[in-house]
């Protein structure tokens, strides 16, 4: 099950994220923009309770989130989508997961996870802009499973058919999140026209 979110605000700050003259420090503001408008639609069913709130007129009838919330960045990419959520969702908790794709056999290595007890029942958010095979994607998910975690939902900025496609097979309660579907890998397993390598985009590890 998965998501494209075809906003033209969050269209218009693709075609600039994913610009090869775009540097680090606009890549990281666009980066967080687009995940604060990914997550508005991804959390617009979530459960929410009726609490009565004293306006300076009278007793209104609001709704406040009643779920907890985990957000999980993958290592390293992923945190560059942590502040976009956390403006939207201030109170969520955060695990991590560090995972890095080898850069021959193209799978996942994991090297570090961290959870916060409440992903065993509350919603557990995994954010990473890049879901290319999809490897890295279901090794967070399978870890976040191993740990009890059954809310889980999935954010990405790009992702192509086939790295859907895997997550889907291995996963198909999970829903995914994105602002773009491209093409297809290339022989180095990047997405096609993607908009790079977002770990060193990011951070400016490239160049
Ligand atoms: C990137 C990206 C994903 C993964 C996607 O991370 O942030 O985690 O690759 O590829 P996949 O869907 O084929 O598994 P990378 O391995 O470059 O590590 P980094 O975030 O530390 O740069
Ligand atoms: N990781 C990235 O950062 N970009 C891709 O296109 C694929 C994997």
């Amino acid at each position: 099950m998965h998501y494209q979110i075809d906003h033209p605000c969050v269209q218009h700050k693709l075609a600039l994220i994913r610009d090869v003259e775009t540097g680090h420090k606009k890549f990281r503001e666009l980066a967080t923009e687009i995940t604060e408008f990914i997550c508005y639609e991804a959390l617009k069913n979530i459960d929410t309770r009726e609490v009565d709130v004293q306006t300076p007129l009278e007793v209104a009838k609001c709704r406040k989130i009643d779920h907890d919330i985990v957000v999980v960045p993958v290592l390293r990419a992923g945190v560059g989508m942590l502040e976009g959520i956390l403006e939207l969702v201030p109170t969520a908790r955060v695990g991590f997961v560090g995972l890095y794709r080898d850069e021959e056999t193209k799978q996942p290595v994991a090297y570090y996870e961290r959870f916060p007890p409440q992903a065993r029942t509350g919603m557990s958010i995994i954010i990473d802009p890049m879901l290319a095979t999809g490897g890295s994607t279901v090794a967070a998910i399978d870890q976040l499973k191993a740990f009890g975690a059954k809310d889980i939902m999935v954010i990405c900025i790009v992702t192509c058919p086939e790295g859907l496609a895997l997550v889907e097979q291995e996963h198909p309660e999970v829903p995914i999140y994105t602002a773009a579907i491209d093409d297809h890998l290339n022989e180095n397993k990047y997405i096609v026209p993607g908009l790079g390598d977002a770990g060193d985009r990011l951070f400016g590890t490239s160049h």
